[in-house]
């Protein structure tokens, strides 16, 4: 970014409490989904007649863009949309669109479960969006199946890949959460599928997210059980990190196939680093993936506050921010906090 533009934009930088700056903003722009994953919103649970938020209360593209600029001045120059699922919301392009014009963002990357991304690749990479991650929990199609909570279909999934190859949203990358007894024996055929394509497969440590999906330490498969597990199939080295606070411990493949990476937040907690803020589809601000409570910059922003009154407010949550739930949690063996806000409304 051009220095000046910086300087401009970083005058309201402020730290946390725990010295660590705001760099990361993940923005999730719906809190429905059209699939069931037990480890995020199990079907018991989310039946038919579950309530989500308004869609009054969804901020709008305009909201978004506005509230996204505002947090540069404090020093975000990176995106992630996020949901749910981000791509059932109809207005995901102008979303697109309205954020990748927003100077000082140099990363603007999206989440999805891969359904609707086939039809909607070109779209995205045409109003801007640089990169696309795709969750993928196996390539066997009964256990990607109950992984979805019977609502997911594979080969649409891996067509929407195919399409956001095509449409040139690169990296790719595909997020797999690992859990005990349900999807780890799978875990070397996802690799022998994606080995080699330049699509970057990352194994996220199943977490205690929210407080519905009953986690318990038992069906955790720790990042090094899965090095051991990938490593006696497919040499492996560690690479080093592309950037300060990358939540990915990256290794490559010796034989020149790619790289895979781990997501290790029970086992190996990331908080140290942690510069990323959270927003809702409602506007609520929260600082940490295992928040009780946020700040919500809904009414703010709609009963005519000052671009000046939001950004002080921005830097108020920041500079009171001490948050370090992953490290704090240590080796417990079920969920500490429980009234946790739920993975799906705040983003992933
Ligand atoms: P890159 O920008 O490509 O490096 O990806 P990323 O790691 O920012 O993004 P992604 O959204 O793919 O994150 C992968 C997963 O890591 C998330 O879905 C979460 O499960 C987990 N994760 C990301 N950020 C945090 C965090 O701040 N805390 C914890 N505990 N987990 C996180
Ligand atoms: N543990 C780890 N990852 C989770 N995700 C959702 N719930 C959990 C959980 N309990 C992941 C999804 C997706 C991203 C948005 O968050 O698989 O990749
Ligand atoms: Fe939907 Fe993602 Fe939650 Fe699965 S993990 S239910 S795809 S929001
Ligand atoms: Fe950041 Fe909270 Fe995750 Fe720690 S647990 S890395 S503070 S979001």
């Amino acid at each position: 970014m051009d220095e000046k533009v910086r300087q401009w934009q970083t005058t309201g930088e402020v730290k946390d409490t725990l010295n660590r700056q705001l760099r990361d903003l993940r923005i999730s722009v719906i809190d429905r989904c059209n699939y069931r994953c037990p480890y995020c919103m199990p079907t018991e649970i989310y039946g038919d007649g579950f309530e989500w938020l308004p869609r009054q209360h969804w901020l709008t593209p305009g909201e978004i863009k506005r509230v996204a600029g505002l947090f540069t001045q404090l020093g975000v120059n990176k995106l992630r949309i996020t949901g749910g699922e981000p791509l059932l919301r109809r207005d995901i392009v102008d979303i697109v669109g309205a954020l990748s014009s927003i100077p000082g963002i140099d990363d603007l990357a999206l989440t999805t479960n891969g359904t609707l991304l086939a039809e909607r690749a070109a779209g995205l990479k045409a109003a801007g969006l640089r990169r696309i991650t795709v969750s993928l929990d196996s390539m066997d199609d009964q256990v990607f199946s109950a992984m979805s909570g019977n609502r997911g279909e594979l080969q649409g999934v891996l067509d929407g890949i195919e399409a956001a190859r095509r449409a040139g949203l690169a990296p790719i990358k595909v997020n797999v959460v690992v859990q005990k007894g349900k999807n780890d024996h799978t875990v070397l055929d996802l690799l022998d599928h994606f080995r080699g394509t330049g699509i970057i497969v990352r194994f996220i440590e199943y977490m205690d997210v929210g407080t519905l999906n009953g986690w318990s330490l038992d069906e955790v498969i720790t990042s090094k059980q899965l090095v051991d597990m990938i490593s006696s199939r497919w040499a492996l080295e560690p690479l080093e990190r592309n950037y300060r606070g990358e939540v990915a411990q990256r290794y490559a493949f010796v034989d020149g196939q790619g790289e895979v990476g781990f997501i290790s937040s029970v086992s190996a907690p990331f908080c140290g680093d942690c510069h990323r803020a959270r927003l809702s589809a409602d506007g609520t601000v929260y600082t940490c993936l295992f928040s009780t409570n946020g700040t919500s910059l809904r009414e703010v922003l709609r009963s005519g506050a000052s671009d000046a009154d939001v950004v002080g407010l921005l830097q108020n949550i920041w500079r009171h921010r001490a948050d370090r739930y992953s490290e704090l949690r240590g080796g417990a063996t079920k969920s500490k906090a429980a009234s946790k806000v739920e993975m799906y409304r705040m983003g992933g």
